[in-house]
């Protein structure tokens, strides 16, 4: 299959681990679950936005970029990555930040600060707001003289995607035999290259409420990969969203609880333990049944549960 270029920043293949206890746990046999750790990648605390910049910052090098401008909410993974990947690289990091700033730099905020990224803060402002914040900043580093590189918000283009078609192709040699595979879906690039690896019907999204059309933008990802429309049906919960993005859900703090005790795997409140509280409700419904082989793509996100307010409902020590 063609593929753009990339640049290497990571560790693969991923490792997949089998998590018989945590199985058994949902209902499942022993050999049922696995996890793809994709947050074990290596640079900066790991997590599926590397396989995204691999390609992005490939192309950003080869038109000659020198400094990297993407945008993201406060605890942004991919904002955190891109920080990485530059530091890495030698090119400059501005982060367009949602919200005001903090008087306390906690989870993600720590490590772009410790990363040397600019952190620049949006205010209140919905996501269209906030990437015309981003592309003012552009346009005032070009004027400067500076070739930037833009990142759009969660690092998803049809080129990114390709990152995790790559992971799709790595599935299918660690588990030719998968039944299903479960991710979050935030801007939708991370399914996108799932789907056009593995195709559409093991490959089951869980919308974390990043975005108000989700669906809408894996298709179109996937349609832009595949240069031809993608009109097969797509497998994407709405159900877990909850009162949105930012809130931590019932189901949610049940997920986090159960995967790191019975399987010594930590999630995050936003995606990992949105994407784990909709494989459990599958599980319930049927739609996972004993004997069917079940990836979860752990997809990071470990720095923003330590920037979370509400981690305390989470220890059990409340
Ligand atoms: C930990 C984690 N998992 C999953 C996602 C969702 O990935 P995508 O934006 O490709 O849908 C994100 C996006 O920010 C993330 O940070």
């Amino acid at each position: 299959m063609d593929r753009p270029e990339k640049i290497h920043l990571a560790t693969w293949p991923s490792p997949l681990e089998a998590s018989p206890r945590l199985a058994i746990a949902l209902g499942l046999r022993a050999g049922d679950l696995w996890f793809k750790r994709d947050d074990l990648t290596g640079l900066a605390g790991g997590g599926n936005k590397l396989r995204k910049l691999e390609y992005t910052c490939a192309k950003a090098l080869a038109e000659g970029a020198k400094t990297l401008v993407t945008v993201g909410a406060a605890q942004s993974n991919h904002a955190r990555l891109t920080a990485a990947a530059g530091a890495k690289l030698g090119l400059h990091v501005v982060l367009v930040l949602a919200g005001n700033r903090p008087t306390d730099f906690t989870g993600n905020l720590a490590l772009n600060g410790l990363l040397g990224a600019e952190m620049l803060w949006a205010g209140d402002v919905d996501d269209l707001a906030l990437e015309e914040r981003a592309r003012q900043e552009v346009r005032r580093l070009e004027e400067e003289g500076t070739p930037v590189a833009f990142i759009p918000f969660g690092g998803s283009s049809s080129i990114a995607a390709h990152g995790y078609a790559d992971c799709g192709d790595e599935l299918k040699v660690q588990a030719p035999n998968l039944a299903h595979v479960f991710t979050a879906v935030g801007s939708g690039g991370t399914m996108a290259g799932l789907v056009h690896s593995l195709g559409g019907t093991r490959v089951h999204g869980v919308d974390a409420g990043a975005v108000s059309d989700p669906e809408q933008r894996v298709r179109a990802l996937i349609s832009a990969m595949a240069k031809e429309d993608y009109s097969e049906p797509l497998s994407i919960r709405g159900d877990q969203v909850g009162l949105g993005y930012a809130y931590l859900t019932e189901p949610v703090e049940e997920a986090l609880q159960l995967v790191a005790r019975y399987g010594g795997i930590i999630l995050d409140p936003i995606y990992t333990g949105r994407a784990f509280a909709g494989l459990i409700a599958a599980v319930r419904e049927g739609l996972v049944r004993p004997g069917e082989q079940t990836i979860f793509l752990h997809s990071g996100g470990l720095p923003g549960f330590f920037g979370n307010p509400e981690i305390l409902h989470l220890t059990g020590q409340r």
